[in-house]
């Protein structure tokens, strides 16, 4: 396959976009021995990654970048156009955040495209990793070809491919090195071909490599996150009635999960849904089915009872408090949407905390790896306090709000905690703890779906 391997047998690869996705597959493929160009327009996180800074937690991440980075197979660039020169294979992992209307918004990805066909001078095989509505490839298509024929180079050769991203973040590194599948949309024999040898160390037990049409690729990425969040929302639903039915959730999801057909993964009642992903995924569907017509009745029922979700730690707080949060501070521990990273977007912290504020209280917050994001959300301001531990963050305040489970949650101190609150109010939004020991504490305890 000649043009696809640098002179020393490896494959090269430039990686457009280094968020959690286009770093942790950069440093993965570079682990596994290719030669990766990571290209990404912010100037100050580019310099920061030369210089071995990681700008965010993920378990295990830091040591492979750094390490990949000494034997020169992982570069970070912002010279957009080194970086297509450097590799035959061009992966788009930029962002495509919500627009205003939900859909998912392409700026970045149609950006990266427009520099692509900018600074070929050679065949490239461009692949979207970013998840992308249906059509995107194609959308990719059309546009190289129109920088192609702006630049009279129609004689250089493309293809578009997608093959969308599973991994998970706080578990990001071992998911890309051990995937479940490997998704290539291509009807191209050629593509395939390259895009199977560039996978081919992750392919070594039993074939995980499914090849479709881009179409149907780019659609399985929303239908895997619109399957992961029904079962999210529809637990929560469940909760919401166990409360009302004097059912013990728990023991019901004990009860389901047992049967093969439904499976212990995702269905735990919490604090709702939150993340870079699924929130916005979510919307991107219903989005992209109202665009043709179709009224995609199950994945918006998903979506609202998430959003209600995100409302029921403050809700439960405000009737114990009766309605007098003013001037009251809740203790609030976890800030990042989920356990192992620091990403706080769509976070449900976010919601509690906003709504708290707005209801006259102010908050004292821990979380194990998002102070720095916590901080560069919110800055400094009275009725945020960022604490050093968790039992600095109980100091004196009138509850505690658990919203995210941190394994260094799972064991408190019960007496500390006790000693340091005002009185013995737990709010747990993850259920971390039994209700029979909480009372026997001496703790009032509200959870999810279980009786206070
Ligand atoms: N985060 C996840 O867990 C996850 C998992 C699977 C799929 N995805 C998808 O992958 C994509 C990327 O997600 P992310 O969380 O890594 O995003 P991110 O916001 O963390 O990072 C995106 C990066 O792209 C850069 N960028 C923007 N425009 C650019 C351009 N023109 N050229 C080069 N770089 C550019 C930004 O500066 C940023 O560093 C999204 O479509 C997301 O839905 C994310």
């Amino acid at each position: 396959m000649p043009g696809f391997f640098d002179g020393t047998n490896c494959m090269r690869v430039t990686v457009f976009g280094v968020g959690y996705v286009g770093l942790i597959q950069g440093a993965v493929l570079a682990d596994v021995g290719h030669h990766v160009m990571c290209v990404d327009v912010d100037a100050a996180k580019v310099q920061s990654l030369q210089q071995g800074r990681i700008p965010i937690y993920e378990p295990g991440l830091e040591a492979l970048v750094r390490q990949n980075q000494t034997t020169g197979r992982l570069e970070f660039t912002a010279d957009a156009a080194a970086g297509v020169q450097h590799a035959s294979i061009q992966i788009i992992a930029v962002g495509t955040p919500p627009a205003e209307d939900g859909a998912a918004d392409l700026q970045h990805v149609m950006a990266v495209a427009e520099t692509i066909g900018q600074h070929m001078d050679s065949a490239k095989i461009v692949v979207t990793k970013s998840t992308v509505p249906v059509g995107t490839a194609d959308g990719i298509a059309a546009r190289l070809t129109d920088v192609l024929e702006r630049r009279n180079r129609t004689d250089l050769t493309f293809d578009v491919a997608s093959n969308p991203e599973f991994l998970k973040e706080g578990s990001a590194l071992a998911d890309c090195m051990r995937p479940d599948r490997i998704i290539l949309g291509t009807g191209n024999r050629k593509t395939e071909e390259v895009l199977r040898e560039l996978y081919a160390p992750f392919n070594r037990n039993h074939d995980i490599v499914i090849v479709m049409d881009a179409r149907s690729a780019e659609l399985t990425k929303y239908a895997a996150n619109g399957m992961l969040a029904t079962k999210i929302s529809f637990m929560n639903e469940m909760a919401g009635l166990a409360e009302l039915l004097g059912a013990d959730i728990e023991m019901v999801r004990h009860g389901i999960g047992s049967d093969p057909r439904i499976g212990y993964q995702f269905i735990y009642p919490g604090a709702g849904y939150g993340g870079s992903c699924f929130p916005k995924d979510v919307r991107a569907l219903i989005r992209s089915a109202d665009e043709v017509g179709f009224d995609a009745e199950i994945i918006k029922a998903v979506e609202s009872r998430n959003r209600r979700q995100k409302t029921t730690l403050f809700a439960k707080i405000q009737k114990h408090f009766a309605g007098q949060l003013h001037g009251r501070t809740l203790a609030v521990w976890g800030l990042s949407f989920k356990p192992n990273t620091d990403d706080m977007r769509e976070a449900p912290s976010r919601v509690l905390m906003e709504a708290l504020w707005a209801a006259g209280a102010r908050v004292q917050a821990f979380d194990p790896q998002a102070m720095p994001e916590a901080r560069r959300i919110y800055g400094e301001r009275p009725e945020l306090m960022l604490c050093e531990s968790k039992e600095a963050a109980l100091a004196g305040a009138d509850a505690l709000v658990i919203v995210t489970e941190w394994s260094a949650f799972r064991a408190p101190d019960f007496d500390v905690v006790r000693q340091a609150l005002k009185q013995p109010v737990i709010f747990d939004g993850r259920n971390m703890y039994e209700p029979a020991r909480m009372r026997a504490s001496g703790f009032t305890y509200y959870s999810v779906g279980r009786r206070a």
